[in-house]
């Protein structure tokens, strides 16, 4: 993390910020309330239509709220221009002047700002060194990569020293190897630059390797904002456990006195149950690499949960194994196995599934969730 970010007086306060863009019904963002720290690197994550480009565009400024406020290092902005926000923005397309050079491009913003002409030239030589385009300063942008024209938006958009950076969906047009590449130079950026970097993706792997926080959005509203271990490791809901990553889930009814799920006839110890959800429904989540497969169910430590499933698939992917499993409810699920250990089960047997429950979360629906299609009924160490 960022030494900056304890910085308490500095920052971005979003307080109940709605958006219902005209002849709608349903509220794009939905009353959100988020404090981003000073030089904290804040992702947005979510799926399409959720609101994360609404919400960036009223920071920016370039869509108006219909409720709420935004303050900026303690100044409400909400109602100032996108250009009297001081804060830098690149989208998904360049939007480079295409009859300007790559250094004429950078400079331009410190142009506007009326800034002295050898300090611009000095300023734009450091810009596009930080993003590795000294020898490309005479180019322009048509005879560049689309990773390099990215990177000229990323120098315009930092050059004046915002107070923050807005990126949405920056990489969403590069190909696999240039996103990754790209993904650590804004790294780089913004550990060197030390400035307060507000991301927009729909993309897990994105969010989780950059952010110090992500918030997961859903239908205009935050489900939950978290490191990404945080959110990874301890999903609130079952809508975040489904976004990020791959996950297995029981169904059942809490039950708070015994300390367990209890999925039909098969009950799940669940350590530091919350007391709001007994006799909730809920779900059991737990990842892929913290379920154990078990050819002999005498095998399982005590203490662990446990249930009988039938191995459905096993696909070798290089650093492991994927096995797909049906639990005796029919719910589906998914494992990994360590390529250097025998399998305990091929397809068509069956195998002891276990995991340590302080490895699980017990998670409610959240609104829009895909309901994974756990089981009335699954018997006792079936
Ligand atoms: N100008 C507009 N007028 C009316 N509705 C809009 C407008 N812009 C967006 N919306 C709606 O607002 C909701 C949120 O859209 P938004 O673009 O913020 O989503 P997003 O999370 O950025 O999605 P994506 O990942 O596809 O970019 C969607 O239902 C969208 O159809
Ligand atoms: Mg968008």
């Amino acid at each position: 993390m960022n030494p900056t970010v304890n910085d308490s007086s500095r920052g971005i306060r979003i307080k109940g910020v709605s958006k219902v863009y005209s002849g709608t019904a349903r509220p794009a963002v939905d009353a959100v309330s988020l404090d981003i720290a000073h030089g904290e690197f804040m992702t947005f994550l979510g799926p399409s239509g959720s609101g994360k480009t609404t919400m960036l565009s009223m920071l920016a400024g370039f869509v108006s709220v219909s409720a709420g406020s935004i303050e900026i290092d303690g100044r409400d902005v909400s109602r100032l221009k996108p250009h009297k926000r001081d804060l830098g923005v690149v989208f998904q397309q360049y939007a480079l002047f295409p009859h300007l050079s790559v250094a004429r491009n950078v400079a331009f913003p410190l142009q506007q700002r009326r800034m002295r002409k050898a300090d611009i030239a000095a300023k734009v030589a450091e810009t596009l060194e930080l993003v590795h385009l000294g020898p490309y300063a005479d180019r322009l942008p048509g005879h560049l990569s689309g990773g390099q024209q990215q990177r000229v938006a990323l120098a315009r958009a930092v050059v004046y020293q915002p107070r923050a950076l807005l990126m949405d969906e920056p990489l969403g047009a590069l190909d696999k190897r240039l996103r990754d590449r790209l993904q650590r130079e804004i790294a780089r950026m913004h550990r060197e630059l030390g400035m307060t970097f507000i991301f927009v993706t729909h993309d897990q792997h994105e969010a989780l390797t950059l952010s110090d926080r992500i918030a997961v959005f859903n239908e205009g509203r935050i489900e939950q904002v978290g490191a990404p271990a945080e959110l990874y490791e301890r999903p609130e809901t079952l809508f975040v456990a489904q976004f990020l990553g791959e996950s297995n889930g029981f169904r059942g009814t809490v039950d708070k006195a015994a300390g367990v799920l209890r999925c039909g006839a098969h009950a799940l110890r669940a350590p530091r149950l919350d007391p709001r959800l007994d006799r909730a429904e809920g779900v059991a989540v737990v990842r892929p690499e913290r379920l154990s497969l078990h050819g002999d169910a005498a095998d399982v430590a005590s203490g662990r949960n446990r249930l009988g499933a039938t191995v459905t698939e096993v696909v070798y992917v290089g650093d492991r194994h994927q096995v797909g499993l049906r639990f005796a409810d029919g719910t589906t699920g998914t494992a990994t196995h360590p390529v250097g250990s025998p399998l305990p089960a091929m397809p068509g047997e069956c195998v002891t599934v276990s995991w340590d429950p302080e490895h699980q979360s017990i998670v409610t629906g959240g609104a829009g969730a895909p309901v994974p299609p756990v089981a009335a009924e699954i018997p006792a160490d079936a």
